[in-house]
């Protein structure tokens, strides 16, 4: 099999590029990444020599380039993963959503079309069923209702994705599944960002009541997940693939804070994300009942686990927090959190790049 993966310099990619090149038996593992601010190469070290891999540096919007990958490589399975993944990235800066999750899929069904890819499984999120008030959980035939740019642009790229199977029977099968945690995490998203900041003794910035509900998990479940899709799943069809535990996000940072040994007061209550989600719920009943998976990672122990990743992982933190992560971080976050608690941060923590919190400092 050849095996083609975008966005495999990510977080979910990249941990399927090792997981694929493990356990799925490919001839050839084919990864084409834009590397933007989110995309590592440090991700893949372990398998950088693998005579079965290969590293492909191109952007997925780039038509005549996937082209010619696609002309040269005829993959048998692509596994799409490549997006601008963060939300609050996108309530900042709506169009690269807009570009690389609806344009940049389009590209690749298209050329999936033109050379007779055999699957095409396109990786997406239970964030377009929208907010759900409990005891509401989404199956499969759900009703759309995203609300994010993110959120709207992955919603496109799925019906985009079903129509390329209605129309012109390419083998398509969509994935939504819940929020992912685990190692090589970029440190934007609620886990691996309130990991970082505790053991940097930085405040936790909790968005607004902190009462919102996300299902966690574990990356090397949703890996086995695909596995078991790429191997049994139907084509034309849906399958969610939800979490282990769902929590409340106080609850989540409690336990960050618990197994850091840092105090609750590192927790800031800031200004709350626009639109914000009160709750996400997903049904796995059908990839179960069809495949036989299930999530085996408790939180727990996936959150210990990751906790002592970025523990033990500091140079790859230093490289990821450079000057891009600084600005992007005072940017979505200095506006909504409090003079107060920035200066409390300044004086008490130890890296203190913020230029916020400096310039708190020199008061
Ligand atoms: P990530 O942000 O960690 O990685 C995205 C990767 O895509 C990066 O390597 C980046 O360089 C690459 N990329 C971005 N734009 C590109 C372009 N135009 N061309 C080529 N490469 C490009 O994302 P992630 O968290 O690993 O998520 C991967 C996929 O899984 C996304 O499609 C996301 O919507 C979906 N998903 C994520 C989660 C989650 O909790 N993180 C949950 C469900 C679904
Ligand atoms: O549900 C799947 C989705 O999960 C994926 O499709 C997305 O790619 C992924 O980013 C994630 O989206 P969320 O918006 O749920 O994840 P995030 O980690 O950004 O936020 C999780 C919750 O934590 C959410 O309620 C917002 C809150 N939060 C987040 C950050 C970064 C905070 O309270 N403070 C923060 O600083």
């Amino acid at each position: 099999m050849t095996l083609l993966i975008t966005g495999g310099a990510g977080f979910i990619g990249s941990t399927f590029v090792r997981y694929a090149l493990r356990h799925l038996q490919p001839q050839v593992v084919v990864n084409v990444d834009k590397l933007t601010y989110a995309g590592n190469l440090e991700n893949l070290a372990s398998v950088a020599d693998d005579p079965r891999y290969r590293f492909v540096h191109a952007d997925i919007c780039d038509g005549a380039r996937m082209d010619t990958l696609f002309a040269e490589e005829r993959p048998d399975t692509v596994v799409h993963f490549a997006a601008e993944s963060h939300v609050d990235r996108s309530i900042l800066a709506p169009a690269p959503s807009l570009d690389t999750n609806v344009r940049g899929t389009f590209v690749l069904l298209d050329a999936a079309r033109r050379y007779g890819v055999g699957r095409f499984i396109h990786v997406s999120t239970d964030e377009v069923y929208g907010s759900l008030e409990p005891p509401l959980e989404a199956d499969e035939l759900f009703p759309l209702n995203p609300s994010s740019v993110y959120s709207a642009s992955k919603a496109g790229a799925d019906l985009l994705a079903l129509a390329y199977f209605t129309t012109y029977g390419l083998p398509v099968i969509v994935t939504r599944a819940s929020n992912n945690f685990g190692p090589h995490q970029f440190p934007e998203k609620l886990i691996p960002l309130m990991i970082c900041n505790a053991l940097d003794d930085q405040p936790l910035p909790i968005y607004g009541d902190g009462r919102q509900v996300r299902d966690w998990l574990f990356v090397e479940d949703h890996c086995r997940a695909l596995h078991a899709i790429i191997a049994r799943g139907r084509v034309g069809q849906i399958y969610n693939i939800g979490g282990s535990r769902a929590l409340p996000n106080l609850e989540v940072v409690h336990r960050i804070l618990a197994i850091t040994g840092r105090p609750d007061s590192l927790i800031a209550r800031v200004q709350d994300r626009p639109g914000h989600d009160r709750r996400y719920s997903v049904s796995s009943e059908k990839l179960t009942r069809e495949t036989g998976w299930e999530p085996l990672v408790d939180f727990d122990d996936g959150l210990l686990t990751t906790v002592t990743w970025y523990r033990e992982n500091v140079t790859w933190l230093e490289h990821v927090r450079s000057g891009a992560y600084r600005e992007y971080y005072a940017g979505n976050y200095d506006a909504r959190t409090d003079r107060l608690t920035r200066m409390r941060a300044a004086a008490t923590s130890r890296p203190r790049w913020s230029p916020a919190f400096r310039e708190a400092r020199s008061l």
